[in-house]
Order: C-alpha cells, then sequence, then structure tokens
C-alpha cells in the first residue's frame, strides 16, 4: 500500500487542536468519588484532564480544531471536499455533528459524517479519508476527533470517571505527487468485546426511559481489566502490522503516537516492541483519555514540541470500543500552506468564518420563506406537473 499506483499521496498538511479551559486534578477528583492523587497516578499516569464548560459542546470544540487546522493548511473552507467526524459523543444521534461542523466552517461543498469507533474512531476516519485521496475521489479532506465524554461519564463510579476528559483535535489531508504523508493503514475489529466497554442505554435497543436513567444506562460501563489485557496484546500487534505494510522497518520509525488511555499500557507495548519509551509521546498526564480527540491533540502537541519533524516515520495506534483497533505509519513532510494569504487576505479570511453564521442564518431564513411563500413542492407522479401545494 505504501507505493500509490497512480502517484497519488494524503499528506497530512494541517493540525489543530481545541481543549476546555477548565482544569480538573486528582486532588478534584478525589473530592468527589473515593479515590486519591497516588492511585490515579500509579495505576494511569493521568494527572489532571480538561473538562468542558457549558458552552463547549463536540460540534463547538470540534470547529475550533478543524479551523486552527485549516488556517495552518493555507486551505478555505470551500475547497474541503470531505469532513468526517469520528466521536463517541455527538452532538445528537441525527444530524451528523460533522453537518454542524460544515456549516459553522461555510466548507459548502463538502460531504459530511460522523465515524464511530470508540477510541479508535479517529483512526478509522484517517484511514478512510486518505484512501479517498489516493483512489482520487477528493483532493482535501478534513478529519477531526472531538469528545465531550465528562457528558456521559458516571461522576459516583471511580472505576470510569478518572480516566477520560474532554477536547477535540483535527488534521487535514490533502493530496500531492511527491511519496509520503499517510503511507499504510490498517482497521481491525472484535465486536465479540463489544460488552467490555459501552454505553448500553439510550440507543434504538434500550431507548431512553426513566428506568434507563435510574439504573444509569446512560452512562460509560466498562471492564477495565479486560480492556487493558485487550490493549497491550494488540497495541505491538497492530504497530508492526503496519509497518510492515508500509515496507518500514520499525528500527526506522523515529516516533510511535500511542492512543492516550493508560501509562501501563504504552510503556507494556514499548517493552513488547523492543523500542525506548522515549520514542513514545505521552501526554496524556494533562489530558486523560479523550477518546477520538487523544491522538489528533497528541500529533498537534509533537510537532509543537519538536518531536515530529519532516522526513520522520511515525506510527500512530489507536484502541477502543467495540472491541476496535487501528494503526497507520505516516511518512511526516514539510507541508506547504496552499494559499499564503497576506495580513489582508487573513483578515479577509476571518470574514468567511463569520460569513459562515450568516450564511447559515440566510439558508434557513430562506427556507422558511419559500416554504411559506410556494408551500410544499410535490413530486410529479402526485399531481402530474411541476406542481406545488400552496397553502391554505
Ligand atoms: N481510586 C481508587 N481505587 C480504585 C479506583 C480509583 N479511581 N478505581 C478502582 N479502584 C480500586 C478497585 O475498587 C479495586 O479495589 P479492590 O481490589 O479492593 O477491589 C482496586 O482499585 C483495583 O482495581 P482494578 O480494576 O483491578 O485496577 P487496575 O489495576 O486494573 O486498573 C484501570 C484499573 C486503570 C481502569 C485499568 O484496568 C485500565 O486502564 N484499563 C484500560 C481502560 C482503558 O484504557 N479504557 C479506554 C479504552 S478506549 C475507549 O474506547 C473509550
Amino acid at each position: 500500500m505504501a507505493e500509490s499506483k497512480n502517484g497519488r499521496y494524503a499528506h497530512i498538511v494541517g493540525w489543530g487542536k481545541y481543549v476546555p479551559s477548565k482544569v480538573m486534578t486528582n486532588a478534584d477528583l478525589a473530592r468527589i468519588v473515593d479515590t486519591n492523587d497516588e492511585w490515579i497516578v500509579t495505576r494511569t499516569g493521568i494527572r489532571e484532564r480538561r473538562i468542558a464548560g457549558s458552552k463547549d459542546t463536540t460540534a463547538s470544540m470540534g470547529f475550533a480544531a478543524a479551523k486552527e487546522a485549516l488556517e495552518r493548511a493555507g486551505i478555505r473552507p470551500h475547497e474541503v471536499d470531505l469532513i468526517i467526524v469520528a466521536t463517541a459523543t455527538p452532538e445528537y444521534v441525527f444530524p451528523a455533528t460533522a453537518c454542524l461542523i460544515q456549516d459553522a466552517l461555510g466548507a459548502v461543498n463538502a460531504g459530511a459524517f460522523d465515524l464511530s469507533a470508540g477510541c479508535t474512531g479517529f483512526m478509522y476516519a484517517m484511514a478512510v479519508g486518505a484512501q479517498t485521496i489516493r483512489s482520487g475521489a477528493h483532493n482535501i479532506v478534513l478529519v477531526i476527533g472531538a469528545e465531550t465524554l465528562s457528558r456521559i461519564m458516571d461522576w459516583k463510579d471511580r472505576a470510569t470517571c478518572v480516566l477520560f476528559g474532554d477536547g477535540a483535535g483535527a488534521v487535514v489531508l490533502r493530496v500531492g505527487a511527491g511519496s509520503g504523508g499517510v503511507l499504510a493503514t490498517i482497521c481491525r475489529s472484535d465486536g465479540s468485546g463489544g460488552d467490555l466497554l459501552m454505553v448500553p442505554g439510550g440507543g434504538s435497543k434500550c431507548p431512553p426511559s426513566h428506568q434507563t436513567i435510574d439504573q444509569g444506562l446512560h452512562f460509560i460501563k466498562m471492564n477495565g481489566r479486560e480492556v487493558f489485557r485487550f490493549a497491550t496484546r494488540i497495541m505491538d500487534k497492530s504497530a508492526r502490522e503496519v509497518a510492515a505494510c508500509a515496507g518500514i522497518d520499525l528500527d526506522d520509525v523515529d516516533l510511535v503516537i500511542p492512543h492516550q488511555a493508560n501509562l501501563r499500557i504504552i510503556q507494556a507495548a514499548a517493552r513488547a516492541l523492543k523500542m525506548p519509551e522515549e520514542k513514545f509521546f505521552v501526554n496524556l498526564q494533562h489530558y486523560g483519555n479523550t477518546s477520538s480527540a487523544s491522538i489528533p491533540i497528541a500529533i498537534c502537541e509533537a510537532v509543537e514540541q519538536g518531536r515530529l519533524k519532516p522526513g520522520d516515520h511515525c506510527v500512530l495506534v489507536g484502541f477502543g470500543a467495540g472491541l476496535t483497533w487501528a494503526a497507520a505509519l505516516v511518512k511526516w513532510g514539510e507541508p506547504k500552506p496552499l494559499h499564503e494569504p497576506t495580513r489582508l487576505e487573513r483578515a479577509y479570511e476571518g470574514l468567511l468564518y463569520v460569513g459562515a453564521g450568516v450564511r447559515s442564518r440566510l439558508a434557513r431564513g430562506f427556507r422558511r420563506v419559500e416554504s411559506a411563500v410556494g408551500g410544499t413542492p410535490l413530486p410529479r407522479s402526485i399531481d402530474g406537473e411541476k406542481g406545488r401545494k400552496t397553502k391554505k
């Protein structure tokens, strides 16, 4: 898969993140549930996490991360072909959070859909996005991971509420002719382990009711030990598999960006891969497990800290509910912005985002006026001609 037969490669040309400003430390948690800093740090490595404020939603955080990624890539929203939002905490059952972000960005030429693969969601979304570019279907794909897990957490369950946090990250994939970018991906699943990590209530099998609320079925339920065992098994296996797929020796991998769930899982993967721990990027001490957002947030911070440099080979590897797991081998490039705007153009681009809000309101207003004035269009087969049912 590494070499592209049609000379099309999916390069990562932009990245952005958003984390809520509210920090919740382990000490803060110890005031809510029966836990303590020492237990959380030794069992997970987590010291603090960010918690969404009243104005933060999955869409608003995803939008902020996407805007930053597009600006870094020098790409205007109307140039985006596809938006994929990986999330386990979508804004609504439908419409897709991706459509809300598409509207907020003013990405008027983009398709948009959500992807659900637990914490592996971002990796799956990146694999799909890269393939649509390599196949020739799209040129620019925005891949977002965004979560407000604090809203589906049982704050009385110390076994889960200490683990998770909120945030969003995004990358822009763009077609390029030079070899590099997302060279190989693997996506795997084992649905027999679905019950190990789930939100049992609120779906179509168990719709929301007083009973589901009373039983707390709308919260995350997890068999931590089994998920831990599964994660340590698949991390090194999938890193090896994706490196082989890309034809890259593990010794030539410069950085591994793993899903940020638990430091002990990452350390076990390093041992199994016989790689020094320094080659693993870790920021879970600050954010906890942000599910689909964890890898794109880590990509942003790895670049910021100079840990990811042009020419580096990087393995991204995720695992999560489903059970699902996935990995990608990325050759980091030296992306040049598509447009390098002057200050004036930058100001104009800022206005594009304001304009997106105006466009959205106008579109809604126009739809209302059209419906009031023109009535409901009827199919030809019913009224025989291109008729309209006018309001009486
Ligand atoms: N504070 C203090 N004590 C606690 C806490 C806590 N927050 N949570 C559990 N304990 C206690 C338990 O009650 C238990 O006490 P007992 O021995 O008296 O019964 C003891 O600590 C040990 O509990 P274990 O569950 O065995 O602890 P373990 O070492 O397995 O660590 C953990 C638990 C951290 C959850 C670990 O199993 C883990 O990280 N699992 C993987 C979780 C994960 O990565 N999930 C995300 C997947 S990605 C996605 O899609 C969302």
